[in-house]
């Protein structure tokens, strides 16, 4: 229900008042017993007052109260309402407060939605302005500690505060309770909260204004920022804000993380007695922003990449600083940090086979080059063949026959010596000039090539992309973080997406993945940083080259960064270190050294193995194995066959003729 009360028409300011009486039949249980009546009443000049001092012109106001307070006493006080130009929502639970499940059930109800009005003056907004409000202030006023409590664990699961939310918290409670329930939850030692308590009644009405800083250069503290009384109004204390940002500077305190090794985003090493040195482009980026913070890296011992992300869940760990990919389901548990990186999703495979390498005899020529020279060939002893006989002509001492014309052609092409019973007519001399020098040149271009298609094998075509990957792979491995990659690709539209979430299986880590790529016809995905230092360091051949490639087209083109709670309300603070980073191109620079670094070391202990192996040798030498010349022994085997065979029909037809002679 919407209702303009105000009509006022110089600022528009609208009342919207949502009153959810959850359980009108149960009794307040709530302590009157302190004289201080309904809170908002007595101390609603200092709610108004604070209101003012952080009021933008597009704040909206969620108020939630216990029940003591009615609506009526809402209404009457304007210095709440000015506060917030663009509407105020008023949430009202009536508990039996005996009940603690009956309260979080009911809160649960409320924040979602009070989540969803906050969405609603969004629109508002958007269709009035044209321009979106991120200003929201809750207010929260409970004389009750239970309440207040409920309300901030199930503030956090219902979502209802980011940091740009701020909380007002409207009580009245002795200090060391107030004490321990600013430090001891979440959402008011962390977010953006102050806490109004009204500390003293009428004549001598006093409200102070607290705040949680969990790290200042004394440690966390609960500090007192401002006082108002109704003589004096609002004063803030000396050197202090209403609403500090709390993480700025962490002042050395020690902050959670976790992390497992993933290179090179994230590496263990051992250092020198026993300590743990860690190293990565993620671990480095870590070191810069904890150095700008002023923070101590505290990294929380995990087992697996499930546990990783629970502690993030849970809070106990600020952020997982790994690269993560962005995946919806994933959001459903917990936030991203500023996305840093292409996080995308690359598969690697085994180099298919050499072709067969007899073929290479024929490869470096075309077939019309080869088509062209047997033309040739064919022409040459024909022409030939005419010369000789019309120079014959006259003298019939010695007939050149036409086989030995066609050897003769033949022989030169291949380069063998010039026969010396061809005719000595200058016609035939400018022909087989002729015939040597395209025998020349024919027969150092086939050379020539012939050596470079020996050494530089050709490679037939490989999968590249996800098509290909897809149609040629029999299996495709993950490491086990992959789980949820399989059930998300399954779940998709496109049955590419789909075929690859069939063929998809779980292995226990890359390197077994690879093995396995290597092995059979299989491929393994995983970062594409991450697999090329893995081939660099394990998977690269005798001859130093790899024997893994990475296809050319991402699975996932995706984005990804760091896990962090949801609504953490440190996002802000580290994705602006973040940026930072990045765009000084720290990250690719830190990346780039890093595999530089694998490179060397591979290549250096390789080049030990070989001087092990063998001392006199020199490794850098190539010679060409049987596999590279078996075109050569092919044909002479050919021709071994061939001759072979003819010798035998020779000697049957011998036999034949001296059988027939015989008779
Ligand atoms: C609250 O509810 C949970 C499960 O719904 C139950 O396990 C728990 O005992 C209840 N607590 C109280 C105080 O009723
Ligand atoms: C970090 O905080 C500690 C503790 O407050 C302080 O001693 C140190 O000087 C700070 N370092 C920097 C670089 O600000
Ligand atoms: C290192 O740790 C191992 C096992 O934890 C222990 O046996 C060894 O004594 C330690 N060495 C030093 C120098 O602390
Ligand atoms: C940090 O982790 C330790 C356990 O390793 C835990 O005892 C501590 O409470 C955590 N700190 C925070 C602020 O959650």
């Amino acid at each position: 229900m919407y209702r303009d009360i105000y009509g006022n028409n110089r600022k528009r300011k609208m009342l919207l008042v949502m009153m959810m009486t959850l359980d009108a039949s149960v009794v307040l249980c709530l302590p009157q017993t302190s004289g201080v009546g309904e809170l908002l009443s007595v101390a609603g000049g200092g709610v108004g007052a604070v209101l003012e001092a952080v009021s933008q012109p597009t704040c909206s106001l969620i108020l939630l109260t216990d029940g003591t307070t009615s609506p009526s006493t809402i209404l009457k006080e304007e210095s709440v309402v000015r506060g917030s130009p663009w509407g105020v929502g008023v949430f009202e639970v009536v508990v039996d407060g005996q009940d603690a499940n009956e309260t979080l059930v009911l809160l649960s109800h409320l924040l979602h939605q009070a989540r969803q009005m906050k969405m609603v003056g969004n629109d508002l907004f958007l269709s009035q302005v044209r321009m979106e409000s991120r200003c929201v202030r809750v207010v929260v006023t409970s004389h009750d500690l239970v309440f207040l409590a409920t309300f901030a664990e199930w503030s956090l699961k219902g979502r209802l505060l980011v940091w740009a939310t701020k909380l007002l918290v409207v009580t009245s409670l002795p200090l060391p309770q107030l004490h321990a329930l600013l430090s001891s939850h979440w959402t008011f030692s962390m977010m953006n909260t102050i806490l109004l308590n009204l500390e003293d009644t009428q004549p001598n009405l006093r409200v102070s204004v607290y705040t949680h800083l969990p790290y200042t250069p004394e440690g966390a503290q609960v500090v007192r920022a401002a006082s108002w009384t109704p003589n004096r109004g609002f004063a803030l204390t000396a050197g202090r804000l209403l609403f500090p940002p709390k993480f700025s500077n962490f002042h050395g305190a020690t902050v959670n993380i976790t992390a497992l090794p993933f290179p090179p985003y994230w590496d263990v090493l051992k250092g020198p007695d026993n300590t743990t040195r860690y190293s990565g482009t993620d671990y480095y980026m870590l070191e810069a922003i904890a150095a700008a913070l002023n923070f101590t890296i505290h990294v929380v011992p995990t087992n697996s990449w499930v546990e990783v992300a629970k502690r993030v869940e849970e809070r106990v760990s600020f952020m997982a600083t790994v690269f993560h990919n962005m995946l919806p389901e994933r959001l459903e548990r917990y936030d991203y940090s500023w996305v840093y990186e292409y996080g995308s999703l690359d598969f690697s495979m085994a180099q298919p086979g050499i072709k067969p390498q007899w073929q290479s005899l024929y490869y470096p020529l075309t077939d019309v080059v080869w088509a062209a020279v047997l033309l040739a060939l064919l022409l040459t002893p024909v022409v030939l063949l005419l010369i000789i006989r019309v120079d014959e002509g006259g003298n019939n001492d010695v007939k050149i026959t036409v086989g030995t014309v066609v050897q003769d052609v033949a022989g030169m092409l291949v380069g063998q010596n010039l026969p010396q019973r061809l005719p000595r007519t200058s016609s035939s001399r400018v022909l087989v000039a002729t015939w040597l020098m395209f025998a020349l040149i024919f027969g150092s271009a086939y050379r020539g090539n012939l050596t470079a298609f020996l050494t530089l094998p050709k490679y037939p075509p490989r999968a590249e992309t996800l098509q290909e990957l897809v149609s040629t792979a029999d299996r495709i491995t993950m490491p086990p973080y992959g789980a949820e990659f399989k059930n998300f690709f399954s779940k998709s539209d496109s049955q590419l997406f789909k075929r690859l979430g069939q063929l998809m299986h779980i292995v226990p880590s890359v390197n077994v993945g690879q093995q396995q790529a290597v092995d059979k016809k299989q491929a393994h995905l995983d970062t594409r940083r991450y697999q090329k230092l893995s081939i660099a360091k394990r998977f690269i051949g005798t001859d130093g080259t790899p024997k893994l490639y990475l296809g050319r087209e991402s699975i996932i083109p995706g984005q990804s960064a760091w896990p962090i709670p949801h609504d953490a309300p440190f996002g802000p603070v580290l994705d602006r270190c973040l940026m930072a980073v990045i765009e000084a191109g720290l990250y690719e620079q830190w990346s780039k050294d890093l595999l530089f670094q694998a490179q060397v070391k591979s290549r250096k202990g390789q080049q030990q193995q070989h001087v092990a192996k063998k001392t006199d040798s020199d490794s850098s030498i190539r010679s060409l194995t049987t596999t590279h010349l078996q075109g050569a022994f092919l044909l002479l085997l050919l021709g071994l066959g061939i001759a072979g065979i003819t010798f035998v029909v020779e000697l049957l037809i011998l036999r034949l003729l001296q059988a027939s002679r015989g008779n």
